[in-house]
């Protein structure tokens, strides 16, 4: 019996025997995912196990970002949403934060032009305007210059935490009604959808974290109410396009019924 349930997981989820061509061919011939979002985690960890300060996990973590980037281009996914700063990190050390609010200005300088190239919109999902004037710059910037892209659409979740974006929503809503513009009764799921930072993006059809961690992180918490999630023990500066396929894969072999059997 164990080993019929066994073989049974086997064909649900893949134990990564398959090579990258294969595995790119499996994923090209399935439905892609809408929207990806990815919990980024383990950067400070990896730096670690190297003897390494935490701002060499968090360099290491977006050349990662860029590989993913390509990786989600490649096979016409339509957005991907990375968590890189949670309105909870600015708690960490000063320095630490200094470093995280630079790394956008160094994306922009190396990977704007390739960006444009791909045809990529960069959209952000957070409070930008609360980050140092620099990196706010950078961010304004980045969407200015792709903004009539049509191409994958990449959002930074920066300064970004999801029950402030449910109470701003929240109030707005409030607004709207006490103006009259709408109905107590007339509130539904749509609505509280555009008041959201994510309007017009399909909710992610997949979730992932790395590092071993099963948390969600106050990360889009209404929008993933039916998202699959995935995680790996992998930190996020060691997971790129192979590890990236084969969580499509997986997700391309789940069974997503919404509530129905
Ligand atoms: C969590 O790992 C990671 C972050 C808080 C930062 C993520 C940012 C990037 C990967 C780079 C983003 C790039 C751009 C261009 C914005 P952690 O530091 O909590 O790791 P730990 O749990 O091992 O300490």
């Amino acid at each position: 019996m164990l080993e019929t349930i066994k073989r049974w997981m086997g064909s649900a989820e893949s134990k990564g025997e398959l090579t990258l061509e294969e595995l790119t061919r499996e994923v090209r011939n399935n439905p892609i995912p809408r929207h990806i979002g990815f919990i980024m985690d383990g950067n400070g960890r990896w730096a670690k196990k190297r003897g390494l300060p935490r701002t060499a996990g968090h360099l290491a973590g977006m050349k990662r970002v860029r590989e993913i980037i390509r990786s989600a281009d490649e096979i016409g996914v339509e957005a991907i949403t990375l968590y890189s700063f949670s309105t909870e990190n600015w708690k960490r050390p000063k320095e630490e934060v200094e470093y995280l609010m630079k790394l956008p200005i160094e994306f922009l300088k190396s990977d704007l032009q390739e960006l444009i190239d791909r045809n990529v919109r960069v959209q952000m999902l957070g409070a930008k305007e609360e980050t140092p004037t620099s990196t706010y710059r950078a961010l304004v910037e980045f969407e200015e210059k792709t903004k009539d892209n049509t191409g994958l659409i990449l959002n930074f979740a920066i300064n970004y935490g999801s029950r402030d974006e449910i109470l701003q929503a929240i109030r707005e809503i409030i607004d709207e009604v006490q103006n009259g513009n709408i109905d107590k009764e007339q509130i539904d799921e749509q609505v509280v959808n555009q008041h959201l930072l994510t309007r017009g993006l399909p909710d992610p059809d997949l979730i992932i974290r790395t590092s071993g961690e099963m948390r969600i992180s106050n990360f889009l918490l209404w929008q993933i109410a039916y998202s699959e999630l995935w995680f790996t023990e992998a930190l996020w500066p060691d997971f790129g396009r192979e590890a990236f396929y084969q969580a499509i894969y997986d997700f391309q072999n789940r069974s997503r019924r919404y509530g129905a059997v």
